[in-house]
């Protein structure tokens, strides 16, 4: 078990936003004297304490649980009516034809509800599942349905797998071996009975919500190296195929393998691993109706998780983690610190801070490397980044390579003072964006009590900046909301905000005067970007201006060989709940239009879209925008290491 501790700890440093129990392995108590066979299914599930718990017993309770019509007519009319007034992208969604490398897909998010709602069902589980199924078919990842009664525990498999390219053909393989039978790197040529990245491709494209690019849903879906805080080093990470929040499809995958290392190397090894199940809370229930009073219910057991933004501006708030909660395992409380630690024989660590590392290539004295890996810190990590690239001046760097692989976003400030980093504005508003929201009636009734309020949250228009005033300087009524454009999209016309600005601040003199004095600043020559497309929210917005706006080349690793890959996964700037907006209804002293939903929830939405300069498609559905200059295949041996994709990309572009 010692791997999978390891491997849960990975995670809790991702875990920011998701506000849910910590399991603790305690002994188990007998929460009933009940013999088993009188128990029901959530009963047999509830005597085990979360010691021993198999896929089966899971499956079972959830299936168990009776639909309720009543409870599903108020989720569907909630969920519903949030994404037709509140969720930014429900009309552009319905776009018929997105181009590269981005994938078709129409979606009319608002239908996909109501035909849901008509259907008949027996399990709450499915209607649930289906719910889910229909927002993740937006591909956006500030866009989610999850209901604790389904999240209440994760599963994972013993291996976790990649797609390296070798001699010109790409296969699938196994990453890390968690049971230590030395199968790392053997071929995986099917998986349940399908060729093995036909099969990943097929499930990334369906259950993967990562981005609109399928490519770079399968770098979602596979292993790599990831940053891990708590240690910070670089360690092994399992996709998302490998560890699933919600209950798998089925009790175990069959993997038929080909190992080189292996004496049997001609024949086939087939395997048929059992999903590992852990327990994301402590919740005690001892049957179906405790199960669902004490982990489904809004009444009673934890709250869900929510928080009261009261106070925030759109861009100090956080942007969500491009992997979402449901996709976390959890912590144990004893972590071994058995992680498998990456060191770089050729990479000098320079400056670590919490979001930023500063490396200097040995074999390549003249090129600094600048890992930002969150977005997810506190201001002052401006302070770091600017140690960090003074440490590369001092040291002799003259070029910068920056890798954002993985990088799930964070604050929007930090965000925009990176980018002003590399290239200091000339104008105020240089790094800032454009930005419209819905504006309906019941957005205009909000916004209207939400003005000059402490708890206006999103909807005061005193957060947002007028570009129609010189200067840009801050509403100073409520004419954003209260006047909107009609906008018609994809046949269907609504009612948005003028556009405004997502104000960004520039940075200070004496940062101005720091930065002038290094040789890489304002100059896309002696700069590039390494990504595997897995830089959400803020990432993408840093991503887009220099890329886009200031002529960085970017090099995007991993997915299909010869397939294109997104530079960045979304951009939109937002991200909300549904809890949020009930939350600002209620200290706003409002009723909200939303009923309450019976289930504890999180239910994510963008309520915000931006635009690149001079573009008329909001960022989110901009897909010429996303493409890279450079193309790089994973190998066995870069998806190990990051010195080794860091020497490819710096020998690439500086000879
Ligand atoms: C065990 O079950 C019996 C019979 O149902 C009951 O009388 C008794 O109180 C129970 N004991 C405990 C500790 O719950
Ligand atoms: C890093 O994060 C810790 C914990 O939030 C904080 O105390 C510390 O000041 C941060 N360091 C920097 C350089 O921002
Ligand atoms: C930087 O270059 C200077 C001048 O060539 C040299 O004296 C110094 O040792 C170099 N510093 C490092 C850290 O390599
Ligand atoms: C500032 O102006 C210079 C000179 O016109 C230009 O090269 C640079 O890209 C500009 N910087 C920004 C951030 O727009
Ligand atoms: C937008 O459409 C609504 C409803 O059709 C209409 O009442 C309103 O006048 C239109 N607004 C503008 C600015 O065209
Ligand atoms: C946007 O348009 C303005 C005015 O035409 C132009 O000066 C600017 O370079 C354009 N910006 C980009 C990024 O295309």
């Amino acid at each position: 078990m010692v791997s999978f501790t390891l491997h849960s700890a990975i995670f809790s440093a991702l875990l920011a936003v998701a506000a849910i129990t910590t399991f603790t392995a305690a002994a188990p108590v007998a929460f009933s004297n009940q013999t088993s066979s009188r128990l029901d299914a959530c009963g047999r599930l509830g005597q085990k304490n979360g010691v021993d718990v198999k896929y089966k017993d899971v499956a079972a309770c959830y299936r168990a649980i009776p639909f309720d019509r009543f409870a599903a007519d108020t989720t569907i009319s909630t969920v519903h009516d949030l994404f037709r007034d509140y969720y930014v992208f429900t009309d552009k969604a319905l776009a018929p034809r997105l181009p590269k490398p981005f994938t078709s897909e129409s979606v009319d998010i608002l239908k996909q509800l109501q035909t849901i709602g008509l259907r008949k069902y027996k399990s709450d589980y499915q209607f649930h599942t289906d719910v889910r199924y229909a927002i993740d078919t937006l591909r956006d990842g500030h866009a989610s349905y999850d209901v604790n009664c389904y999240t209440n525990y994760a599963f994972q498999q013993h291996l976790s797998l990649y797609a390296p390219v070798k001699k010109g053909v790409q296969t699938v393989r196994v990453f890390t071996d968690y049971k230590e039978r030395g199968y790392e790197d053997c071929i995986v040529d099917k998986i349940d009975g399908q060729p093995a990245l036909d099969h990943i491709r097929q499930w990334a494209t369906k259950r993967v919500t990562c981005s609109h690019d399928v490519n770079t849903r399968l770098n979602c879906a596979l292993s790599r190296q990831g940053y891990y805080a708590e240690d910070s080093a670089f360690i092994d990470e399992p996709g998302e195929f490998s560890v699933r929040a919600y209950l798998p499809d089925k009790r175990y995958i069959d993997y038929e393998l080909r190992c080189s290392n292996k004496k049997s190397s001609s024949r086939p090894i087939r395997l048929r691993e059992e999903w590992v199940v852990f327990p994301q809370s402590k919740i005690q229930f001892e049957d179906v109706e405790s199960y669902v009073a004490n982990v489904c219910l809004s009444q009673g057991g934890a709250a869900p998780s929510s928080a009261v933004h009261g106070q925030a501006r759109p861009h100090l708030r956080k942007s969500a983690p491009l992997i979402k909660k449901r996709d976390l395992l959890h912590a144990y409380d004893t972590v071994e610190t058995l992680v498998p630690v990456q060191k770089f024989d050729d990479a000098e660590k320079l400056v670590a801070g919490n979001a930023t590392i500063f490396y200097r290539l040995k074999s390549q004295p003249d090129v600094g490397v600048m890992v930002v890996h969150t977005l997810d810190a506190n201001f002052d990590e401006v302070d770091t980044i600017l140690e960090g690239l003074t440490a590369f001046h001092s040291h002799n760097v003259t070029k910068v390579l920056v890798d954002l692989q993985g990088n799930g976003g964070g604050i929007l400030s930090l965000s925009s003072d990176l980018t002003q980093m590399l290239f200091p504005n000339n104008n105020t508003l240089d790094a800032s964006f454009e930005v419209d929201m819905r504006a309906p009636e019941t957005v205009q009734r909000l916004s209207a009590l939400g003005f000059n309020s402490p708890y206006g949250a999103n909807y005061d228009a005193r957060a947002y900046h007028d570009l129609q005033v010189e200067g840009a300087p801050q509403y100073e009524n409520n004419d954003l909301f209260m006047k909107p454009v009609n906008i018609t999209r994809n046949g269907r016309t609504n009612q948005y905000s003028e556009r405004t600005v997502l104000y960004s601040t520039p940075l200070s003199t004496e940062t101005l005067t720091a930065v002038a004095a290094f040789p890489w600043t304002g100059r896309r020559e002696n700069i590039r970007i390494l990504t595997d497309g897995r830089c959400a929210s803020a990432c993408g917005m840093t991503a887009y201006f220099w890329t886009k706006v200031y002529g960085i080349e970017a090099y995007s690793i991993g997915g299909t060989k010869g397939e294109d890959l997104s530079m960045f996964s979304f951009a939109g700037a937002s991200v909300s709940t549904l809890s949020d907006l009930q939350d600002t209804y209620s200290l706003l002293k409002m009723e909200s239009p939303l009923k309450e939903m019976a289930y504890k929830n999180q239910v994510r939405f963008a309520w915000l879209e931006l635009y690149g300069k001079n573009r008329t498609v909001p960022l989110e559905y901009d897909a010429e925008l996303y493409r890279p200059n450079h193309r790089l295949d994973y190998t066995q041996r870069n998806a190990r290491s990051r010195e080794v994709m860091w020497r490819q990309v710096a020998g690439a572009s500086w000879k």
